[in-house]
């Protein structure tokens, strides 16, 4: 079976400031930002510390940056509890900071895309303490989603729902009305019916469009709209596919895309319009409702970070995926790592039916990981997916093979997670750790003494030791984006058949990808080798196990 994708879609206009499609195949770089780099020492990095190292991402090669929230903050959920939407954080810095980060990328031919987190601000929003400041059945707090509670005064939750981080899901304000928060306590969630609260995110959208923000990534995109209306259930569970498409009261409801409707038009204001890539986690079909030209454009789809290293999983996702994108008339996302989970480094370091919480839990010793099979199928999982189209959203560090942090002592832990479920589920720190960038004991070159531990090792991961290093990880990713740019055009892949636990496939100009999932080694196709994501021994004419070879084929 072949799979052809988009087939009239061409990357690239003269002035490539314009194209408006120049997200459809980009590498993406996720940054964190209070963990890339500290430019003022106090161990919290920040926009200055971005824009000194913009020479490392353009030497990298990547297209774009996807900056994680940056706004004024308590830092109840890392930042994803927004205070102010239309300002930078003073921890981190200054709009005129902001101003000049995104310069020094643009200078470097490198977009800029922001997250947007419209389901929840943070308990010190001005209009969530305005909220709280009014009476009940008021317009402050009609923007936010208040219920009075059940018992004789209000005394009990409307609901006894359990949130996303553990704990309930709805908060007493002391006058018989609780609000709704789906995450931490910190994160009121918004009523999205409200009018005021969906002009104040136009004007959002606008205010960072206008200072030349390239796109968004729309935090939760699937939870802004709720029905709840009474009775209410008793238990939720806030999966997305635990109710028929479309009814779940809290996830995915069709209405979220008249929203999207909106926003579109305010993204269709600007040239090139602004793009926006939904973080929705929806069974797959449901997909290209948020991807679609008259939504955001782009969802995420997060299968190859949820599976294992297995040829014929990879086949089957990447098959569905570019179906999925082409019927929404989007391109499609590839993922392995970001903020929320264990670095994919790890997660092949482990057997694949391993339960990731329990492996944190002990530190990282139960059961014991091999990272160098873990660092090898990384290396060739990533070489598959920069060889597909769509794009590729690369996560902060995975360029240098680091691994998940698994051993941060429990008094450094800052992940609501753990916090809320009284340490019985870790979280989300151990792939937030500052970037080691140097050997230099300290910070490894971050900054100040980090505000998440680095272990001892992280030096051995460190950028500077890696840059000369031809056959680093960070050499490797450099040399894949260098190629990968040259040989991408149109968004044509074409499935070759293979035996046994290996997936190739051809896009345009005779570019093949072939990548060996089994352990053994297999004959190494005909063709001039471009690119491998290990040693190989092209003198035994073999591929070995775990690794991906790109190839330019000689017959074609
Ligand atoms: C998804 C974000 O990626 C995650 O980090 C955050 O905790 C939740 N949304 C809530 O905003
Ligand atoms: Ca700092």
């Amino acid at each position: 079976m072949s799979t052809v994708q988009n087939p009239d879609t061409v990357v690239g206009t003269t002035d490539a400031s314009k194209d408006a499609n120049w997200w459809r195949q980009a590498v993406v770089y996720q940054i964190y930002p209070r963990s890339f780099g500290d430019d003022n020492g106090d161990g919290i990095g920040d926009l200055k510390g971005i824009t000194s190292r913009v020479g490392y991402l353009q030497r990298l090669g990547v297209d774009a940056v996807w900056l994680s929230p940056f706004y004024p903050s308590a830092l109840a959920d890392g930042g994803y509890d927004v205070d102010d939407y239309r300002d930078v954080d003073p921890k981190i810095g200054t709009l005129a900071d902001f101003d000049e980060m995104q310069a020094a990328l643009k200078a470097a031919g490198i977009r800029l895309i922001v997250d947007i987190v419209p389901n929840h601000s943070s308990d010190r929003h001005e209009w969530f303490r305005a909220a709280l400041a009014a009476a009940p059945g008021s317009p402050e707090r009609d923007r936010y989603i208040f219920r009075h509670g059940r018992g004789e005064n209000g005394e009990l939750p409307p609901t006894d729902w359990t949130a996303m981080f553990g704990g309930p899901t709805w908060e007493p304000v002391g006058d018989g009305e609780w609000y709704l928060h789906i995450f931490a306590p910190e994160q009121p969630d918004w009523n999205w019916d409200n009018r005021e609260v969906r002009d104040d995110f136009l004007k959002t959208l606008r205010f960072w469009s206008d200072r030349g923000v390239d796109g968004f990534r729309v935090d939760v995109a699937h939870a802004l709209t709720k029905d709840l209306s009474e009775p209410l259930p008793e238990t939720m569970n806030y999966e997305s596919h635990t109710a028929p498409d479309g009814e779940h009261r809290m996830m995915d409801r069709d209405e979220v895309h008249e929203i999207y409707a909106e926003w579109r038009q305010v993204f269709d204001e600007y040239d090139p319009p602004r793009m926006a890539v939904a973080e929705a986690w929806v069974p797959a079909h449901r997909r290209p409702r948020y991807a679609s030209p008259e939504g955001l454009g782009q969802a995420f789809n997060f299968d190859l970070l949820e599976a294992s290293f297995d040829a014929s999983q990879f086949r089957t996702i990447i098959e569905e995926n570019l179906d999925l994108a082409a019927r929404s008339g989007a391109s499609s996302t590839w993922v392995f790592s970001n903020h929320d989970k264990i670095r994919h480094a790890s997660r092949y370091a482990l057997p694949a039916d391993v339960d990731e919480n329990d492996w944190l839990m002990s530190g990282g010793t139960d059961p014991r990981p091999d990272d160098v099979q873990g660092l090898r199928r990384a290396r060739a999982a990533t070489a598959l997916a920069l060889a597909l189209p769509g794009s590729t959203y690369l996560y902060q560090g995975e360029e240098l093979g680091l691994p998940e942090v698994a051993d941060i002592p429990a008094d450094d832990l800052q992940d609501p997670t753990w916090l809320r479920t009284e340490g019985k589920i870790k979280g989300r720190d151990g792939c937030r750790v500052p970037l080691p960038w140097t050997t230099e004991a300290g910070s490894f070159g971050f900054g100040g003494t980090p505000h998440l531990p680095q272990p001892e090792w992280f030096g051995r991961y460190a950028a500077a030791s890696q840059d000369a290093d031809p056959t680093s990880t960070l050499s490797f990713y450099r040399e894949a984006l260098a190629l990968r740019a040259k040989l991408q055009t149109s968004e044509h892949l074409e499935f070759l058949e293979t035996a046994g636990d290996v997936v190739a496939f051809r896009r345009p100009g005779g570019w093949v990808s072939v990548t060996n999932f089994g352990t053994g080694p297999v004959a190494l196709p005909e063709g001039r080798v471009l690119l491998a994501s290990g040693p190989l021994d092209a003198a035994a004419g073999d591929l070995p196990g775990e690794t991906t070879v790109w190839l330019q084929e000689t017959t074609a």
